[in-house]
């Protein structure tokens, strides 16, 4: 029988519990530790669960542990220091999203991984859902067509929180499935927003990415939406999907339509376009726990010494989307173009041949205020 590998979760507030519960049910895995700055939910996690050492000290539960992997779910802003901690002392290391608060921190934690031979993942939890597998297979399949753009909206009120805007809190979840959908890194993002109950807190964003071939997706978030939505449209050339992952049983619908222009007509009369309605219909998806099957795969992986389909670097990828967001907000929703290879880009604007330039701070105010005009050239011009 295999050894197994030695695993304690730091952060017990809503979500620890559940990777708890989901690493203490794997066979390969051992789960001894479990530690949380406030003694109540270290108390509260070892009275479900009595065989749990529980402590409060980060750095015990790291050092101290007899550990082979650490799992960290406490807020973001203490991410970078809990899971640099965590490899250098040889800790495999398991990330709630988002990963950190800034590029730089992801990439020294990546650097640190990968030099010391460890397993480096990031929850993207919808990555391994049914739904998202799905529709990842059937767009590699190429039943769509070619991808025109996904829309997708994640509403309902709260849960307010105090660290992070609604973008940071929400909208990584609708990314990690789009940059998973589309395979590639966008080539500028605008997002407005507006802090309505906190100030500096945006509680509702609107962000849109533009991908190379002229492909783009817009993601709606907000903490005050009367209604729960988390839906996401994925549009082909051929055929389209409506993605409701509030259903229970049909959260994915095919839809066989599209419409067609024709490539030549000499008259106007003769200019029609073409409106295909086909059937839709609903795919069987094996119902199966999305973090259950991330907790195993990080447990696979340290096991055949592999990377995750959720990396460090997948982890860097969306925090650089979310700091293009964050510098787009600042400026009113100006677009933020990426600099291509690594690093954070600087921020940019376009000219009216779309070949990007620096903007200088005394032209940001102008820059915002043309803001919806910049991303209609972008769009144009991609
Ligand atoms: N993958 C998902 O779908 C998903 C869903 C919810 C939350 N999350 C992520 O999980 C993380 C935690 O979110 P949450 O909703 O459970 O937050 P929470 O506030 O409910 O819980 C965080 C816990 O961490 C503890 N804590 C904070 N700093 C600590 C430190 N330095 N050392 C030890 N304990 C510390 C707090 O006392 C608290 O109990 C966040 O990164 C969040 O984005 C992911």
């Amino acid at each position: 029988m295999k050894k197994q590998i030695k695993v304690g979760v730091i952060g017990c507030g809503y979500w620890g519990p559940l990777l708890v519960r989901n690493f203490r049910a794997l066979p390969q895995c051992q789960l001894k530790a479990v530690c949380d700055a406030d003694i109540g939910r270290v108390k509260h996690v070892c009275a479900l669960y009595p065989d749990l050492e529980g402590v409060t000290a980060p750095r015990r539960l790291i050092a101290e542990g007899d550990l082979d992997a650490v799992i960290i779910a406490t807020p973001v802003k203490s991410h970078y220091s809990l899971a640099k901690a965590s490899l250098l002392a040889g800790k495999h290391t398991f990330i709630e999203k988002p990963m950190t608060t800034s590029s730089e921190e992801c990439e020294e934690l990546i650097d640190i991984a990968e030099r010391n031979g460890l397993v480096l993942m990031v929850d993207h939890t919808f990555l391994y859902s049914a739904p998202v597998r799905k529709i990842v297979e059937i767009v590699q399949a190429g039943d769509l067509g070619e991808i025109r753009y996904i829309n997708s909206r994640r509403l309902n009120l709260g849960l307010f929180q105090k660290d992070v805007n609604v973008a940071w809190d929400l909208a990584p979840h609708d990314i990690s499935i789009i940059l998973h959908i589309l395979g590639e890194f966008p080539v500028a993002i605008n997002c407005l927003g507006n802090a309505h109950v906190t100030p500096q807190v945006e509680d509702v964003t609107n962000m849109s990415l533009l991908f190379p071939h002229n492909r783009f997706a817009m993601i709606q978030s907000s903490w005050l939406e009367p209604r729960k939505i988390r839906d996401m449209t994925i549009v082909g050339s051929r055929r389209m999907i409506v993605y409701d992952d509030l259903q229970t049983h049909e959260k994915i619908r095919i839809y066989d339509v599209r419409v067609e222009r024709p490539p030549h007509y000499d008259t106007f009369a003769e200019f029609q376009y073409s409106y295909h309605y086909g059937d839709s219909y609903i795919p069987h998806l094996q119902q199966e726990e999305p973090l259950n099957l991330a907790c195993r795969h990080f447990i696979d992986c340290i096991e055949t010494n592999s990377a995750p389909i959720t990396s460090g670097r997948d982890g860097l990828d969306l925090i650089r989307i979310l700091e293009g967001a964050s510098a787009s907000l600042k400026i009113n929703g100006a677009p933020f173009v990426f600099a291509s290879g690594n690093g954070s880009a600087p921020l940019v604007g376009l000219s009216r041949n779309g070949s990007p330039h620096a903007i200088r701070p005394a032209k940001r105010r102008k820059v915002a205020s043309r803001a919806m005009n910049g991303v209609a050239n972008l769009f144009e011009k991609a």
